[in-house]
């Protein structure tokens, strides 16, 4: 299926060791004056930060600094940018750091010229009009941040995690040098490889899609198997680090998507609520709500291509009946992810009991209706993907 599509990515990209060496240049290209963002520390141990000032003074670029974005970036941090932004009278953005770092910069872009309340612009993104311009630093392989034009926020006060879709906050430039994500832990490289992973099975788990999308998504998911394993056994292994870290820029900007049916994003939809009442990592939470949603998506009419993906992706043998097909095809994620040290259940992530399933489905269901899913799915769906999830997958 080659459906009608429009094509766009406005990001320039500088991939690989020491183009971090860019940054004052870039910078300077665009303006004077600049927030410098970060997160709770990890770039002053890397030697980011020290390394980024030392750029930006060169090239004759101020920064006032907004440190302590949190992971799962809250609302709060987002005005205290937009805040800083307008008194000091910025010109551009500078996030240094994973995902978090830079979805609240994207945020920060169109607060500042908002007179209110970031949220305001998350529960209605066509409230953004202006945005200041973005350059990042990217340090982990996970979200795809660098190339896409999302973000995603949380509201504790709420307990609301939410995206915000912008086209003014595609970033101007994104720096993507493998070697800064070899001081990620194992932890954060495992969740990182699964959110990469959920992003194009999300893409790839439609009712149409074309030969091109599939072998994009093919070699990409292939590419995060083979690879992290080795980066969580040697951090250092440049290659590995470099290999994921490119397939974590695609797997969320859309390219994948390119000619398909759309996709509903349900384990994202699913997930964004365990992380918006619970604040676990996202890439875990995605380990654990996929299985049960290929388990409660197998059908009659979804089987082939599910046992297809185990043929291409973990290289399964071909059987004759396609749902013993895809249930092998789905044994072989679980083990992967068990593997390479993933949680497979909502008590490995700390979530003792099922009080919140019941409203987190509802929030699921009204954000992102799953009406039009790969296997479309009702609100019973949901709560029982999300039951399932209390039990071995
Ligand atoms: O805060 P610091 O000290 O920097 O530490 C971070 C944080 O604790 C640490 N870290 C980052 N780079 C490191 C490092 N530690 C050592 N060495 C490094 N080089 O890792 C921890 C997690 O960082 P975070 O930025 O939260 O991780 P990630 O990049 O996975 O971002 C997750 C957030 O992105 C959202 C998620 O929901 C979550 O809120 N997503 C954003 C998307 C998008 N913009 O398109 C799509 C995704 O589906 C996702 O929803
Ligand atoms: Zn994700």
């Amino acid at each position: 299926m080659m459906n009608n599509f429009t094509w766009h990515t406005p990001t320039k990209v500088h991939f690989g060791k020491d183009q971090v060496s860019r940054l004052g240049e870039e910078a300077a290209a665009i303006g004077c004056k600049a927030l410098l963002a970060y997160g709770g520390g990890s770039i002053k141990r890397s030697g980011l930060y020290d390394r980024a000032l030392a750029l930006l003074r060169e090239s004759g670029v101020e920064v006032v600094e907004l440190p302590g974005i949190e992971p799962n970036p809250r609302v709060a941090s987002a005005n205290e940018g937009a805040r800083l932004c307008r008194e000091h009278g910025l010109e551009l953005i500078i996030a240094l750091g994973g995902g978090s770092v830079l979805d609240c910069c994207k945020l920060i872009a169109a607060a500042a010229f908002y007179d209110g309340d970031a949220w305001d612009l998350v529960e209605d993104n066509s409230l953004a009009g202006r945005t200041l311009p973005i350059i990042d630093v990217m340090t982990l392989a996970a979200t795809g941040s660098e190339l896409d034009n999302s973000a995603v926020i949380s509201n504790p006060a709420l307990n609301r995690k939410m995206p915000f879709f912008c086209d003014r906050a595609w970033p101007a430039v994104s720096i993507l040098d493998p070697t800064y994500t070899q001081t990620v832990s194992k932890w954060q490289t495992m969740c990182g490889s699964s959110d990469i992973m959920s992003h194009i099975m999300e893409t790839y788990f439609v009712l149409g899609s074309n030969s091109i999308s599939d072998g994009f998504c093919e070699t990409l998911l292939r590419t995060v198997i083979e690879n992290t394993p080795k980066a969580l056994a040697n951090p250092d292994d440049y290659e590995a680090r470099a290999e994921i870290m490119w397939a974590s820029s695609f797997g969320c900007n859309g390219l994948l998507a390119l000619g398909n049916t759309p996709s509903c994003w349900v384990c994202h939809g699913i997930e964004h609520e365990l992380s918006a009442f619970y604040d676990i990592t996202h890439g875990a939470g995605l380990a654990i709500v996929t299985p049960r949603w290929l388990r409660h998506s197998l059908n009659a009419a979804t089987a082939p291509r599910i046992a297809h993906y185990g043929e291409r992706v973990f290289g399964l043998a071909h059987q004759d009946d396609p749902v013993a097909g895809a249930n092998a095809a789905i044994g072989a994620l679980v083990s992967f992810y068990r593997g390479i040290g993933l949680p497979l259940t909502l008590q490995e992530v700390g979530i003792k009991d099922d009080a919140h399933v019941g409203e987190m489905a509802e929030h699921a269901m009204r954000f992102s209706p799953f009406d039009q899913a790969f296997a479309p799915l009702t609100l019973e769906d949901v709560r029982a993907i999300l039951m399932d999830c209390f039990k071995e997958p």
